[in-house]
């Protein structure tokens, strides 16, 4: 039995991913916030969207290339950020580093992922995007920026939808914490996920090896509690406008759910949009980000790139989120399903999963092209 028969779609990986990670390490990736509504409605509001397929439309391979930002990407997804990769997977930065470059698809690197732009960039060969969360200090802003155009990333995602730390009751229980603690029970649940504890212990503890070098201590603890005084989680629109100056290439804004702020991200000289409620774990009484697409689709005219995430599992919500107007979309738990079950194949098998789910149900739509599957 091949490994792609085993798991054929993300539900097996995530089961996988489940049994070979520690229970907090599972928790941290699995988890919404609060009550955690929003996450199951994520998946009703995709669910609810259908499409209609159309007939006789003879034999044709559906072409699922795409252009964005003025590069061509062999699928209309790419892998969203992540903070804190390595604690899914030792190491999973760089393994969906090199998923982008051979798979030719767009992986946008976390600001508190663990590790740095110097590394993950020539292992992205020009596919990496720089994810920011804006540093308070503006010499500490440059000197981010600087690293992450000096290291290839050519597009700027800055995230704008994490005021505050959400309250992740599920992470609590389990005891994830940032510093981490180590308790009977943590070192225990660790203890019975061998693989991965061997891998933890080959890789080292996850450092954050991005913003490392503005903190005044190279302890993990403190580290992790300088990460919070570093990044600025409120900027406003006086902040994008800066970031919009001191950027050159393409700047998209990530976590826009209303269609006012779509309008100023436009105004403001934005490149691009996420559509996304951060899959579910910042604020509860959200709206499913599918519910809101249209109607931002609407208010931005076409003058920006709508990118789209936040629950998708499958082909089918990709073609669901571009059918109803998204140029692209990104992927957060997913990628790191793949890593967590299958270690340095899992970035790679995922891209493959994804692509054979979006190119036959694109047959059974009768859409050749992305291009068709938008107008319908
Ligand atoms: C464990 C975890 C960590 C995340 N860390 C970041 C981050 O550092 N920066 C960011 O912009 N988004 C972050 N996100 C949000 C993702 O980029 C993305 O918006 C979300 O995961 C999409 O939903 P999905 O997981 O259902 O695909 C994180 C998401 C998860 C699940």
């Amino acid at each position: 039995m091949t490994l792609d028969e085993r798991y054929p779609s993300l539900p097996y990986l995530a089961r996988a991913a489940r049994r070979r990670v520690p229970f907090f390490a599972w928790e941290y990736l699995a988890s919404g916030t609060g009550p955690e509504t929003l996450l199951a409605r994520n998946r009703a509001a995709l669910d609810a969207v259908d499409l209609v397929p159309r007939v006789l439309r003879g034999r044709f391979t559906p072409d699922l290339s795409t252009e964005l930002f003025g590069r061509s990407y062999s699928v209309p997804f790419g892998i969203g950020p992540v903070g804190l990769s390595g604690l899914m997977w030792p190491g999973t930065e760089c393994i969906l580093a090199r998923t982008a470059a051979r798979k030719g698809l767009p992986y946008a690197l976390s600001t508190t992922a663990n590790e740095s732009p110097e590394r993950i960039g020539p292992l992205a060969e020009g596919n990496g995007w720089f994810q920011l969360y804006t540093p308070v200090d503006p010499e500490i802003r440059a000197d981010i920026l600087k690293r992450a155009r000096d290291n290839g990333f050519g597009t700027l995602v800055v995230t704008v939808d994490v005021p505050v730390g959400s309250r992740r009751e599920r992470q609590l229980v389990a005891g994830v914490s940032v510093p981490p603690r180590f308790t009977p029970r943590t070192l225990f649940r660790a203890a019975i996920r061998p693989a991965w504890s061997l891998a933890t212990l080959r890789h080292g503890i996850p450092r954050f090896r991005t913003l490392e070098k503005y903190f005044d201590t190279q302890t993990f603890a403190g580290a992790a509690r300088q990460v919070g005084k570093v990044v600025d989680g409120r900027p406003d629109w006086e902040m994008m406008r800066r970031m919009r100056d001191a950027w050159p290439g393409p700047l998209v804004i990530k976590g826009i759910l209303s269609e006012e702020d779509a309008r100023r991200a436009v105004e403001m000289g934005a490149d691009g949009i996420v559509v996304s409620n951060h899959g579910g774990r910042q604020f509860d009484a959200a709206p499913a980000s599918i519910t809101v697409l249209p109607g931002i689709v609407r208010a931005v005219g076409g003058k920006v790139k709508i990118l789209f995430d936040s629950g998708i599992e499958g082909g089918l919500d990709i073609m669901r989120a571009l059918h109803l107007g998204a140029d692209f979309c990104l992927l957060g738990r997913a990628f790191l399903y793949g890593t967590a079950a299958l270690g340095a194949r899992g970035g790679d098998h995922v891209y493959d999963i994804l692509r054979a789910d979006l190119e036959a149900n694109m047959v059974q739509l009768g859409a050749a092209s992305i291009a068709a599957l938008r107008a319908g």
